[in-house]
């Protein structure tokens, strides 16, 4: 059974991911065939403390295409900007008849803490440098849905991992389905205690990409550098992004995800873009992974909600 809250993939099981991915292979199915209305009467309310266009935009169009009402509560415009605790903020909006709260907040494990003393599920969209679950469930929806089988299937991660929640959740789903996660980035953005047990890493980039399956690349995430922490995003790019050149290197059969937003010129090259967008269409699973993530957020809310209709 599912847990009241999605906050971390450390808190499921792979049974319970595949629930998830199953429901969301259910509506992505039923896609066009009629209303699914299981929220229908349900107040689901979205707080993205942080920015976002691609969980937020979706975890609404996935709360509507279930027949839920959608309370977009700007934090900023509320009680937050005159000290309101988050707690309070939650006891507020629960009171208000709120039956879930989607949320994106910068400090990781506040509504951890907070959990137990609130009835109604909390749902990840993204905390700090912690989790992104929907995320990871959407990419290992996407990679199914490319046929690929997840058993020992590699992972080629490469970027910005220390600041990266997807790479942390990412870290619970791909090993319990049986992938293998090859990390690749600058020793100042992949300090080894971070690794998990059974991954591999390496500081070199062109070695790892024959090797991979997928190319997955991470946002490098400039809001959250350290001062000084990369010398320079160009030095970055000529030691960790994937360009024309090194497009050679990879497998034929290889696929190429990235969770979004992508800084163009730092994680991959506009040529190596135009390229393949030009001639290997099918290796890019970006637009695949936005779309799949409407489905991935209706199976999660549906399912905490007790939908299942
Ligand atoms: N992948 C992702 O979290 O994108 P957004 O920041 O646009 O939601």
């Amino acid at each position: 059974m599912l847990p009241k809250d999605l906050l971390s993939l450390e808190d499921l099981h792979k049974e319970d991911m595949e629930e998830i991915l199953a429901r969301a292979r259910f509506f992505k199915e039923r896609e066009g065939k009629g209303d699914h209305s299981s929220l229908k009467g349900k107040n689901i309310v979205i707080s993205f403390w942080e920015p976002s266009t691609r969980t937020r935009v979706s975890f609404e169009l996935a709360a509507r295409k279930l027949g839920a009402r959608v309370i977009d509560y700007v934090p900023d415009a509320g009680s937050e900007a005159k000290d309101e605790s988050i707690e309070d903020t939650i006891k507020t909006l629960t009171a208000l008849g709120a039956d879930a709260l989607v949320f994106r907040y910068k400090l990781p494990g506040l509504l951890g803490k907070i959990s137990t003393r609130v009835e109604m599920p909390l749902i990840s969209g993204g905390e700090g440098c912690y989790q992104h679950p929907t995320q990871a469930l959407l990419d290992l929806f996407t990679l199914q849905e490319e046929r690929l089988s997840l058993r020992g299937l590699k992972v080629v991660m490469v970027g910005d991992i220390l600041h990266s929640r997807v790479a942390r959740s990412h870290f619970y789903a791909l090993p319990a389905f049986g992938a293998e996660l090859i990390l690749v980035a600058p020793p100042v953005l992949l300090p080894l205690e971070l690794v998990p047990p059974g991954a591999e890493y390496t500081f070199n980039l062109e070695t790892a990409l024959s090797r991979g399956d997928v190319i997955y690349l991470l946002r490098v995430q400039q809001e959250r550098q350290g001062k000084g922490l990369l010398p320079s995003l160009s030095e970055y790019a000529s030691l960790f992004g994937l360009n024309e050149k090194r497009l050679s290197l990879l497998k034929k059969e290889a696929v190429i995800m990235h969770p979004g937003p992508v800084n163009q010129g730092i994680e991959v090259s506009p040529g190596a873009i135009s390229y393949l967008e030009a001639y290997q269409p099918d290796k890019l699973l970006l637009q695949k992974q936005v779309q799949n993530g409407v489905y991935i957020r209706m199976a999660v809310l549906d399912l905490l909600l007790g939908g299942r209709g």
